[in-house]
């Protein structure tokens, strides 16, 4: 087993040297100084698992047409597990003002098309490859995403009961965290990063991300509820029970307590909705809510 001292300067020989990382709950990100490559380090959750992911989506993504940096090198070892990405030219996308958003949007769009192709046989669950163990069904794999303290709370047997429709919707390849930053443009050029999350569903569990970020990321710097710009989403597919999932999720993944701040009310009234605009609004009043109750986002 090399030890962490010849890994290190292993990578930061072949690949480095890399400036500061970049610290997020789940990751560790730094430049090499020269601009040439991306090391980022999983940490948090199932840190070996995530990297596999990506690093096998990566090359699958590529085969379908989309602009993603190939893995440079990755590895389990005594850093952790990690992996080195070429670094690409190019402007994250940005949702600070209506054209960005437009264009932001577009490019969804575009990403789209090639993305979730029709495919055959694919099951449920998460990655890409084939041999992956998935989930019964679209429902049960969103289901499975909560902690098991959320099959006791009042929402639980309403929000299941209204996910059910989504079990016939075609399971298709997703990028699991569709969001600006993640959309690199360089001129006629589109990247997109960040494949750990990748998976196999309904399509729509990608449009939810985009909008359910775009609401959330909106409201947190203080853009009140009715000026978020939901008539530009509106093209984007739409289920009503899978934004309610979404937002749960959200506050799944917050402090302990937070789940609790949602009633069950507010689950059925958003599961029910038929309309994607008034979805959307009543999507970004509960959020506005939430933050106020103090919910970190
Ligand atoms: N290959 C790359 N070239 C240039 N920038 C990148 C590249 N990969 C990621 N980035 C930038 O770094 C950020 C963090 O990388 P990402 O893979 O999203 O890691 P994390 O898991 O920390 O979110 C991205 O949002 C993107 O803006
Ligand atoms: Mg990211």
């Amino acid at each position: 087993m090399r030890s962490t001292k010849t890994t290190e300067s292993w990578i930061e020989q072949e690949l480095g040297p890399f400036g500061p990382a970049a610290i997020k709950p789940y990751s560790r990100t730094r430049f090499a100084t020269d601009g040439s490559a991306l090391l980022k380090v999983y940490v948090g959750i199932d840190p070996e698992g995530r990297r596999l992911r990506e690093a096998a989506t990566v090359a699958r993504a590529a085969l379908r047409g989309i602009s993603v940096p190939a893995v440079l090198a990755t590895g389990n070892d005594e850093i952790g597990s990690w992996t080195a990405f070429p670094v690409v030219d190019g402007t994250p996308c940005s949702v600070g003002t209506h054209n960005a958003t437009e264009e932001y949007i577009g490019y969804v769009v575009a990403v789209s098309d090639r993305l979730h192709r029709p495919t055959a046989g694919a099951n449920p669950g998460s990655g890409w490859a084939a041999w992956r163990a998935g989930s019964a069904s679209s429902r049960q794999f969103l289901l499975d995403q909560f902690s098991p303290r959320c099959r006791w709370l009042p929402w639980w047997a309403v929000l299941r009961e209204a996910l059910q429709p989504i079990d016939s919707h075609l399971v298709v390849h997703l990028h699991g965290d569709l969001k600006p930053e993640h959309f690199l443009v360089d001129g006629e050029l589109l990247h997109v990063v960040d494949w750990e999350a990748s998976a196999r569903g309904p399509a729509v569990l990608d449009y939810t991300d985009v909008v359910f970020h775009l609401v959330r990321d909106l409201l947190y710097e203080g853009v009140p509820p009715g000026r978020i710009p939901v008539d530009l989403v509106t093209r984007l597919p739409f289920s009503g029970p899978v934004l309610a999932w979404r937002l749960l999720l959200w506050l799944d993944r917050r402090r302990p307590q937070d789940i609790d701040l949602v009633t069950t009310r507010a689950v059925y009234r958003l599961a029910a909705e038929e309309q994607a605009a008034s979805a959307y609004m009543s999507l970004a009043q509960t959020v506005a809510l939430l933050r106020a109750a103090g919910v970190p986002r």
